[in-house]
């Protein structure tokens, strides 16, 4: 069966992050996608989230402290564009996600924006770790959001295929601008002989 676009999201991250990386959330919302980061990290590694809205971060706090898995976790509530000054220097990421659009059930009209999802998506790229995943959720039913998804697709299919393996996952035959998955694998570099 065909999964929904974040449970394809989740199933990527599953076969890629290790126990001990460290990872980035870059739109924490209601720490649904940290969550599931925390547990594949595991005790001795790290999931670092980032969300512009207070109420993100006070849910996903609140949300963590239930599950013990607090310890795992660090949150920054700064926009995503920053993201890569957070990481530990000389230190590889073992996967970020984005889930772009709203907080639901917060205020719609605080949305993710293609020129900050940019500037942070080229900041963390050459961090990634080499067969490790980049995974955005691309929701284009919101007032920037279409203009947010023509942005990123212009700017992803454009990168170079010796560097980067690009995939779109989508459903093509549904209404109301279903959500859509983009995965950007950070590929191994071949060495001259
Ligand atoms: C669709 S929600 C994320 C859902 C979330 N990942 C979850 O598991 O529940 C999008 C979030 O992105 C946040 N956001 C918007 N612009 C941002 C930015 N520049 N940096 C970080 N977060 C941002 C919003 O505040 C909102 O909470």
């Amino acid at each position: 069966m065909l999964e929904k676009a974040i449970d394809f999201s989740h199933s990527l991250l599953k076969k890629t992050v290790v126990p001990g990386d460290i990872v980035i959330d870059a739109t924490v919302g209601k720490g649904n996608d940290s969550l599931l980061l925390a547990s594949l990290v595991g005790p001795s590694g790290k999931v670092i989230g980032f969300d512009i809205q207070e109420q993100a971060i006070k849910q996903t706090k609140e949300k963590f402290l239930l599950t013990g898995l607090s310890e795992r976790l660090e949150l920054h509530q700064t926009s995503h564009e920053h993201a890569h000054t957070f990481i530990p220097e000389n230190k590889a990421i073992g996967g970020v996600i984005y889930n772009l659009g709203y907080l639901p059930g917060g205020d719609k009209s605080i949305t993710t924006t293609y020129q900050s999802t940019l500037t942070s998506i080229k900041h963390l790229l050459p961090l990634l770790r080499v067969g490790s995943l980049m995974v955005l959720v691309v929701y284009s039913g919101h007032p920037n959001g279409l203009k947010e998804k023509e942005m990123l697709l212009n700017y992803v299919s454009g990168l170079n295929q010796t560097d980067y393996t690009v995939l779109s996952y989508q459903f093509i035959n549904q209404q109301n601008h279903p959500p859509f998955v983009i995965a950007i694998e950070k590929r191994k570099k071949k060495h001259p002989i």
